[in-house]
C-alpha cells in the first residue's frame, strides 16, 4: 500500500518509512549516488540512492526515464543548499531502502519537462503529455470546478437529470454532426448542441430548477476557445426574472473562484447594455482589464475632405471611431506597420493614426498622414472628445460598423495586452467579470436576406418590444444575457418564451412558416401549451471558465482529448474511414471515396 502520494510527502513525514508508487521523471547519476525525481498526479519528490544498499543501488542504475516503481525508504531533511521551495516535498528527500520495478518504459519521444513541444507532438502521443504535471494539475483543476458546481448547485436544489446525445437537431445555429439510424434507413440523429429544448421541457415537466454538466457537439469553425464537442454547466430555472437568474450563477462563479483559487470575486458584477458595449468596446465581449476605449467621431466626420472618413460617416451604417492610447506617440512606425497589417486581417482598410505631440499648438502640434485634410473644427472636437493629451497617439477605424468594431475591437484588445500597455499601465493584471446585457433579439443575415436569431429562437422579447416583432425586428431586444470574463464568453443564456403567440411571433419575424416550425420544434410547441411556467437559465463554457483559471492559452490544455484545429483526433486517427459492410447497414453510400 502507498502511505501518501509522492507529491505530498514533506516535512510532516520525516523520519518516517513511506512507500510511494510513481513514475520515474528524471534520474541523475552522481557519480557514488543516484537521485531519481519521482512523479505522481501530485507532484514530484527527490528519492536518494545510496551505494551502501547495493540491491537498490543496483535496480536504481537500470531505471529509466518513465518507468512505473515503487520505492520504500526514509523520509529525511535535504541537505543545506539543496531546498527547493516550488516543491511541496521541496524541504525533504527520500533515502530509498527497497525498490521494485512494477514496469519499464520504451523511450518517450520526448522529454515530459521540455516546454517547447509542437501540439501535433503533444496530441499525438497524449497519454504522455497528459502525464505532465501542468497537465496533471490542469485536469484536476477542471475536476475541482465541475465538483465546486455541484455543491453549490446542490446546496439551491438544483438537481442533474440527464438530456439524450442522440436527438433531433437543435437551434443554436451551427452546423449539425449527424448519426445515420440503421433502423430508419435514411434518417438521422443529430448530437445536441446544447440540451437546448430538453432542459425547456424538464420546466414544463415541473423540475424547477435543472443542471447538467454535458457534451455538446457543434460542427462550426475551430479556434483557440471552440471545440467541436465541448462541456457546458447547463442550467435552467422557472419562476425566476432575468435578475434573479443573474445572480444565482454569478454567485457560482464566486463561488468556485473562491474556494478553488482564493481569489475574492466583484462582490456584484457590473452589469453593460450590449449597445453600450459595442459602441465604447467595438465588442460584445470586451476585455474590462484593458484600458482603451472607443471615441464615436461619427457625426463629426461627415463633412471633412478626408474620404475615407466622410465617406464612411455619411454611408448608412457607417462607423468612425478613435482608439486614444495615452503614451502612444512613442510607438514607432514599425509598431504602426504591424498593427496596421493586423487589423487588415479584420477587414479594415488601413489604420489612420494621429501622434498628439503638443495639444497647445494646435495642428500644428499634430504629426500625422491625414491632418491635412481634416479642418480645424473636426481636428478641435477629436482632441476634445478623446481626452487626447501631449504624447499620445489616436488611431482611427472607419467603414462600416461591423468591420470598425471588429477591427478596433481586435487592435484595443492586442495593443491592450502588449508590452507597452502592461508598462503603462493601460492592462490591470486581475479577474474582471462583467455581464452583457440586452442583446438585439436578432441579426440580419446579408446574404439571405433574413433576420437570424441572435440567441435562439426561443428567447424571450424585452416587455414592450413585441410589437416590434411585426414593425421592426431591428428594434427588438432580448431578455439575453452573456457573462464575460476576461474578455472571454463564459456564459451565456435568457429568458424564455413560455406563451405560444409570442413564439409564434418570433417564428414569423424569422421567417420560419408554421410547417416548418411544427417539423423541427412541435414537440416542444406542444409541451409549451399545457400550463408552461415562466422559465430561463444559461449554460457556461465548462472548458473555457477552466482554461481562464488555469491560465492557460487554448482550450484543448484543459480538455484530456481535444481535437486539433482541423476536428481530428490524432492520439485515436479520428475520424476515419469505415468498411463496406457498416456503410451498407447504415443504407450509406459514399459520393466521392472508393471504398474498398
Ligand atoms: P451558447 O451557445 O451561448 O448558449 O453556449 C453557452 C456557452 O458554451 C460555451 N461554448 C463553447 N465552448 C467551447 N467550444 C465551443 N464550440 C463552444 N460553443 C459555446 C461558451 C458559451 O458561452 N443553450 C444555450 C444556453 C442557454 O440559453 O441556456 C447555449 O448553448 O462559453
Ligand atoms: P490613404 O489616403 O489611403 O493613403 O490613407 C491615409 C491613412 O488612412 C493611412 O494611414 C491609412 O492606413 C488610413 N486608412 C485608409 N483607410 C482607412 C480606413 N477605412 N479606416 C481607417 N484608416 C484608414
Amino acid at each position: 500500500m502507498r502511505t501518501c502520494y509522492t507529491g505530498q510527502v514533506c516535512l510532516d513525514h520525516l523520519d518516517q518509512t513511506v512507500t510511494l508508487f510513481g513514475w520515474v521523471h528524471r534520474r541523475r547519476d552522481h557519480g557514488g549516488v543516484i537521485f531519481i525525481d519521482l512523479r505522481d498526479r501530485e507532484g514530484l519528490a527527490q528519492i536518494v540512492f545510496d551505494p551502501d544498499n547495493e540491491a537498490a543501488f543496483e535496480i536504481a542504475e537500470s531505471i529509466r526515464n518513465e518507468y512505473c516503481i515503487r520505492i520504500t525508504g526514509l523520509v529525511r531533511n535535504r541537505p543545506e543548499g539543496t531546498i527547493n521551495p516550488e516543491l511541496k516535498s521541496g524541504e525533504v528527500e527520500i533515502l530509498c531502502r527497497e525498490v521494485e520495478v512494477l514496469n519499464a518504459s520504451v523511450t518517450p519521444p520526448f522529454q515530459l519537462d521540455d516546454d517547447n513541444l509542437s501540439e501535433t507532438t503533444r496530441l499525438t502521443h497524449r497519454v504522455l503529455d497528459l502525464r505532465r504535471p501542468q497537465m496533471q494539475r490542469n485536469l484536476m483543476l477542471r475536476y475541482r470546478v465541475s465538483i465546486e458546481v455541484r455543491k453549490y448547485l446542490d446546496n439551491l436544489g438544483f438537481i442533474d437529470i440527464e438530456t439524450p446525445m442522440l436527438t433531433k437537431s437543435t437551434p443554436e445555429g451551427a452546423r449539425d454532426y449527424l448519426v445515420p439510424s440503421r433502423v430508419h434507413d435514411g434518417q438521422f440523429f443529430a448530437l445536441p448542441q446544447s440540451p437546448q429544448l430538453f432542459k425547456q421541457m424538464l420546466m414544463v415537466s415541473g423540475f424547477d430548477r435543472y443542471y447538467q454538466i454535458t457534451k455538446c457537439f457543434r460542427d462550426e469553425d475551430l479556434r483557440a476557445d471552440r471545440q467541436p464537442e465541448f462541456t457546458q454547466i447547463d442550467c435552467e430555472t422557472s419562476f425566476l426574472n432575468e435578475e434573479q437568474i443573474r445572480e444565482i450563477f454569478e454567485g457560482m462563479l464566486r463561488h468556485i473562484f473562491k474556494v478553488v483559487q482564493g481569489v475574492d470575486l466583484d462582490a456584484t458584477f457590473p452589469i453593460m447594455s450590449w449597445d453600450e458595449a459595442m459602441s465604447r468596446f467595438g465588442s460584445d465581449k470586451p476585455d474590462m482589464r484593458v484600458k482603451l476605449e472607443f471615441t464615436e467621431l461619427t457625426d463629426v466626420m461627415k463633412d471633412v475632405d478626408f474620404k475615407v472618413f466622410s465617406g464612411a460617416a455619411n454611408q448608412a451604417g457607417g462607423r468612425v471611431v478613435a482608439l486614444r492610447v495615452p503614451n502612444g506617440a512613442a510607438l514607432s512606425r514599425k509598431e504602426i506597420d504591424d498593427y496596421t497589417q493586423f487589423v487588415a486581417i479584420y477587414g479594415a482598410k488601413g489604420l489612420a493614426w494621429i501622434k498628439v505631440n503638443e495639444v497647445a499648438k494646435g495642428r500644428d502640434g499634430l504629426q500625422s498622414p491625414i491632418v491635412k485634410n481634416i479642418h480645424d473644427a473636426a481636428l478641435a472636437e477629436i482632441i476634445k472628445r478623446t481626452g487626447a493629451q501631449d504624447g499620445d497617439i489616436l488611431f482611427f477605424g472607419a467603414d462600416k460598423a461591423k468591420v470598425v468594431n471588429d477591427a478596433i475591437g481586435a487592435l484595443r484588445v492586442k495593443l491592450g495586452h502588449s508590452d507597452f500597455a502592461k508598462e503603462h499601465g493601460l492592462f490591470e493584471k486581475t479577474w474582471k467579470p462583467l455581464w452583457i446585457v440586452d442583446f438585439p433579439m436578432f441579426e440580419y443575415d446579408e446574404e439571405e436576406e433574413r433576420y437570424t436569431a441572435a440567441h435562439h429562437p426561443f428567447t424571450s422579447p424585452k416587455d414592450g418590444h413585441e410589437d416590434y416583432l411585426e414593425t421592426d425586428p431591428s428594434k427588438a431586444y432580448a431578455k439575453a444575457y452573456d457573462l464575460v470574463l476576461n474578455g472571454w464568453e463564459v456564459g451565456g443564456g435568457s429568458v424564455r418564451i413560455h406563451r405560444e403567440e409570442v413564439q409564434s411571433k418570433v417564428f414569423r419575424a424569422l421567417k420560419i412558416n408554421a410547417e416548418e416550425a411544427r417539423a423541427k420544434f412541435g414537440f416542444l410547441l406542444d409541451a409549451l401549451q399545457y400550463g408552461a411556467p415562466p422559465h430561463g437559465g444559461l449554460a457556461f463554457g465548462l472548458d473555457r471558465l477552466v482554461t481562464l483559471m488555469a491560465g492557460a492559452d487554448s482550450i484543448r490544455d484543459v480538455i484530456a482529448f481535444p481535437k486539433t484545429q482541423r476536428a481530428q483526433c490524432l492520439l485515436t486517427q479520428a475520424p476515419s474511414a469505415v468498411d463496406e459492410k457498416q456503410l451498407r447497414e447504415l443504407h450509406i453510400r459514399l459520393r466521392n471515396i472508393e471504398v474498398k
